[in-house]
């Protein structure tokens, strides 16, 4: 996937550092790891949807529904944020489900992890409790290449929610969003991130794509993760969201950065038409 926004600051002595650098290698790494690493910043995640929940109802969401949950970080995030917190996942892979349960889960404090239920179950199935906010992330949902496979998704979503309750889900557009290339970024910790945008058919839409890990061994992790996705438009996704019965749909956008307007700035608010740039990264935000 591509860089969503820059990962929060970590104090890493400059010694923990140099043992870091050399600390991954092709044989060793562990690929659930890279990605969480590389690929999401589940703080500021969670900052944005129960702000933006905040900002619509005046109170704090309680529980959050993930679809397509892989490690059930967003879920950590979530019931960490708040004592009443409470989160349900859900994804058809145990692999990355019990690596969560060992490595994320496992990390929380004070009992936090009774707080979330996971289910080995397809982002389609009934869910138990009404969610405040439910969201698929990371463009999960580019799996459903058919519309009608969308619109039932979308029409689940929204006859699942509480009252007041939102469906958010993020996309990416631009240029770049339709180019066969690759990005790669120096990760923290040693290792390069690389998104391989590999095969785009304008005909379907369809999108091929790979996430590689390459290690300063010189060794290299190839297609880690692959997907095979429709790359799906902002607009057409909001006719869609609209036409199952949300009553209000609305972009997000993110801010320019002061000192480079060319990056983003972190922070997401409602624009409806949003700026053409090469690449960008937005959210929908539906509402009953
Ligand atoms: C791109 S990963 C998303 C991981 C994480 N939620 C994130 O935000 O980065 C997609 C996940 O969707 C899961 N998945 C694929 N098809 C699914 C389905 N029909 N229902 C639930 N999960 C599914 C995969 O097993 C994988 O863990």
């Amino acid at each position: 996937m591509t860089t969503k926004r820059p990962k929060a600051a970590t104090t890493t002595t400059a010694k923990a550092k140099a043992k870091q650098r050399h600390r991954y290698t092709a044989a060793t790494a562990d690929k659930y790891e890279l990605y969480q690493k590389s690929v999401q910043s589940a703080d500021l995640d969670v900052d944005f949807l129960s702000g933006t929940y905040e900002k619509i109802n005046g109170r704090a969401p309680r529980h959050l529904r993930e679809d397509f949950c892989g490690t059930s970080l967003i879920c950590c995030e979530w019931v960490a944020k708040h004592p009443g917190n409470t989160a349900e996942g859900y994804d058809l892979d145990p692999e990355p489900i019990e690596w969560g349960a060992r490595n994320n889960l496992s990390k929380l404090k004070d009992g936090a992890e009774k707080r979330i239920e996971i289910y080995l179950e397809d982002a389609r199935a009934p869910g138990r409790k009404a969610p405040d906010v439910r969201i698929a992330q990371n463009f999960s949902y580019w799996l459903f290449r058919e519309r009608d496979e969308l619109k039932n998704y979308f029409q689940l979503a929204f006859e699942s929610l509480a009252e007041d309750g939102i469906f958010v889900i993020d996309l990416y557009g631009g240029n770049e969003s339709v180019t066969e290339m690759f990005e790669e970024r120096k990760i923290d910790g040693g290792f390069t991130y690389i998104w391989d945008q590999s095969e785009y058919f304008p005909g379907t839409a369809e999108f091929f794509c790979n996430i590689d890990f390459q290690f300063r061994d010189g060794t290299k992790l190839e297609k880690a993760f692959s997907y095979h996705w429709r790359v799906w438009g902002m607009a057409e996704l909001k006719d869609l969201l609209a036409e199952v019965g949300f009553k209000s749909v609305r972009s997000y956008f993110e801010g320019d950065d002061e000192d480079d307007p060319e990056e983003g700035n972190g922070i997401f608010e409602p624009d409806d038409r949003g700026e053409n740039c090469e690449s960008w990264i937005g959210y929908l935000v539906s509402s009953k």
